[in-house]
């Protein structure tokens, strides 16, 4: 049977350094909603659905949870460049919602800049991100998270959500693909 961990390079994030980064952010939210009275973390699938999961279950503080789907991704490893919405929003209470968008990861910055303009012009009360790791020096539009996880060198990455063609989502950790693995 083929072990799919033989795939890894190197782990960039351990389970206990995941555990540790969410407990923080989950800290910052608390925190700065505490006077919210409509917080929605709005997971953006499928790849913060591990991530969104353990934030949630870290908060002590109410909020509800909401999805959307947006694909800007072809299969492998290079993005499309374009943003497109496969599952919205539907909710007519987004005025009385602060909704946080809570995403894998930030490469060129256009998905979550295009959401962030996206849910204004729908009329969400106020609007702002969380993802749990960034690529600053990918960024092609510019663009900072509100909350990020950790800053990672350029390289493509799988697990705890993130995957590469749709595999590997379900590794405990983040871990960098063996570069053979999207080159044969
Ligand atoms: P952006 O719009 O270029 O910022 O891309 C964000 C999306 O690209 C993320 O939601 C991921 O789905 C995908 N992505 C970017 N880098 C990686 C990576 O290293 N591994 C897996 N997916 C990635
Ligand atoms: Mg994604």
């Amino acid at each position: 049977m083929r072990n799919f961990h033989d795939d890894i390079q190197t782990i960039l994030v351990t389970e206990t350094e995941l555990n540790r980064i969410t407990f923080r952010i989950a800290e910052e939210i608390d925190r700065d909603y505490a006077e919210s009275e409509h917080l929605v973390l709005l997971c953006i699938l499928k790849g913060s659905l591990i991530f969104t999961s353990d934030l949630m279950k870290k908060l002590t503080i109410p909020s509800e949870v909401d999805f959307m789907k947006v694909s800007s991704y072809g299969s492998g490893t290079v993005s499309s460049g374009n943003v497109n919405i496969v599952l919205d929003i539907m909710r007519k209470d987004l005025p009385d919602c602060d909704i946080l968008v809570i995403e894998d990861i930030v490469d060129s910055g256009r998905t979550l800049s295009y959401l962030v303009d996206y849910l204004r012009l729908k009329g969400a009360k106020s609007v702002k991100t969380c993802a749990l790791l960034d690529k600053p020096s990918r960024r092609v539009v510019n663009f900072q998270p509100d909350y990020i996880g950790m800053e990672i060198p350029d390289e493509f990455v799988v697990g705890y959500g993130l995957d590469y063609d749709e595999r590997y989502r379900n590794l405990p950790f983040v871990g960098v693909l063996k570069p053979e693995v999207y080159e044969k």
